[in-house]
């Protein structure tokens, strides 16, 4: 199967199955692929490289696909070492190439690695652009999509956006998948806190005629580019993509779970869309997503030291790290003795922009009864009004 854009511009990256964690955290169970790409004209251009995980195997998809020429420059629009970490490879197999970048990009890859990228560089800041013959590259500063030296490039010819991370997505490209589900996931764990930067980018992009998006990860986008378009845009300005209810709970011996399973079931008898984690053990970076992807929340979780149970604590750290925002969110509690995680998730929660915290708390102290009903039902009514 070929991932070429054109005859000129011939994809050259590399899937990863057997990563454990992508970044160190996250789960990828359909793997992840390090795009990269080669723009063959008058001058040869990488675009990008690998992670180390897949040197080998990327120098030999390049050389392949090079044919014996020599390239003239890598262009690195992302210093990440899921896309830089071969370049110190690339640059011994072939002395003479220039590495094309920003100022920012040339400092990071300093201090990764210990080799001198400045002495056969060239330096780019937006607005420039780099002639290969019929293609000609011109770079635009996606500054914290997602980290601060990022560029993206725009290929006037073919009319190609080199995106960099933005629209990029989990999964290896041999997986056939749906797009915005592991794409969400990306979005909102890796480039989430930046919205305001990526709406930045998105209104860059407005002005371009682009007939292609090729991402750094994730399928190379080719037709009805307006829903992806569509899809960041909503993302990326904190604005619910689907009308309903995410429920996360966090339970020690099942019974905060046993309320929030019966508030799912309340909710759907009424029409309502929902979707229910169990924060112990579903893949939290899923649970992120869903928080964003969903108009409203309900956090469910039982009290542990004088506190909020681990598991929902640390998912509150990760919506706090994640900007997560302009929702309405509702809290059930559970305490034996001394029920504190309401008044610790409401804090928590009132802390975040544009975040309403209904003002009916279900409080359990032990176990879920039937008595207990009447308290769910009030919370209900007040998440959807
Ligand atoms: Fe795919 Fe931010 O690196």
């Amino acid at each position: 199967m070929t991932y070429d854009i054109s005859n000129d511009i011939r994809y050259i990256g590399v899937d990863d199955k057997t990563i454990d964690l992508f970044e160190g955290k996250y789960a990828v169970p359909e793997g992840v692929s390090y795009n990269s790409y080669l723009i063959l004209d008058e001058k040869v251009a990488v675009m990008d490289t690998a992670d180390a995980r897949k040197t080998g195997e990327w120098l030999a998809n390049l050389r392949l696909e090079l044919s014996g020429r020599t390239p003239d420059y890598v262009i690195v629009h992302h210093a990440e070492p899921d896309h830089a970490a071969s370049l110190l490879a690339l640059v011994r197999e072939y002395p003479s190439i220039t590495v094309v970048s920003n100022a920012k990009t040339f400092a990071l890859l300093t201090q990764f690695y210990d080799h001198d990228f400045s002495v056969n560089s060239i330096a780019v800041k937006e607005g420039d652009s780099l002639s290969l013959g019929r293609h000609c590259l011109n770079f635009i500063a996606a500054p914290m999509v997602h980290w601060p030296e990022v560029i993206v490039s725009y290929e006037s010819s073919e009319k190609v956006l080199f995106s960099a991370d933005g629209f990029g997505k989990f999964g290896a490209l041999d997986v056939d998948d749906e797009w915005d589900c592991e794409a969400r996931r990306y979005y909102f764990n890796i480039v989430g806190k930046y919205g305001a930067q990526v709406q930045a980018l998105l209104k860059k992009a407005a002005s371009l005629d682009i007939r292609t998006i090729a991402p750094l990860h994730g399928p190379i986008l080719r037709e009805n580019l307006g829903h992806y378009l569509s899809q960041y845009d909503t993302w990326s300005s904190y604005r619910p993509e689907t009308e309903g209810v995410f429920i996360a709970y966090a339970s020690i011996y099942g019974n905060t779970a046993k309320a929030a399973q019966a508030l799912a079931t309340l909710l759907r008898s009424r029409g309502v869309k929902v979707a229910v984690t169990d924060l112990a053990r579903d893949d939290r970076a899923e649970a992120l997503e869903d928080a964003f992807r969903y108009s409203r929340m309900v956090l469910a979780a039982s009290t542990y030291d004088g506190g909020i149970f681990t598991p929902m604590a640390d998912f509150i750290h990760d919506l706090e790290g994640k900007g997560y925002r302009n929702r309405r969110v509702g809290l059930i509690e559970n305490g034996s003795w001394a029920p504190m995680s309401g008044k610790k998730m409401c804090e928590a929660m009132e802390s975040l922009k544009d975040v309403t915290v209904c003002g009916h708390v279900v409080t359990l102290k032990s176990g879920f009864k039937s008595s207990d009903q009447a308290s769910l039902e009030q919370l209900a009514d007040e998440i959807m009004a």
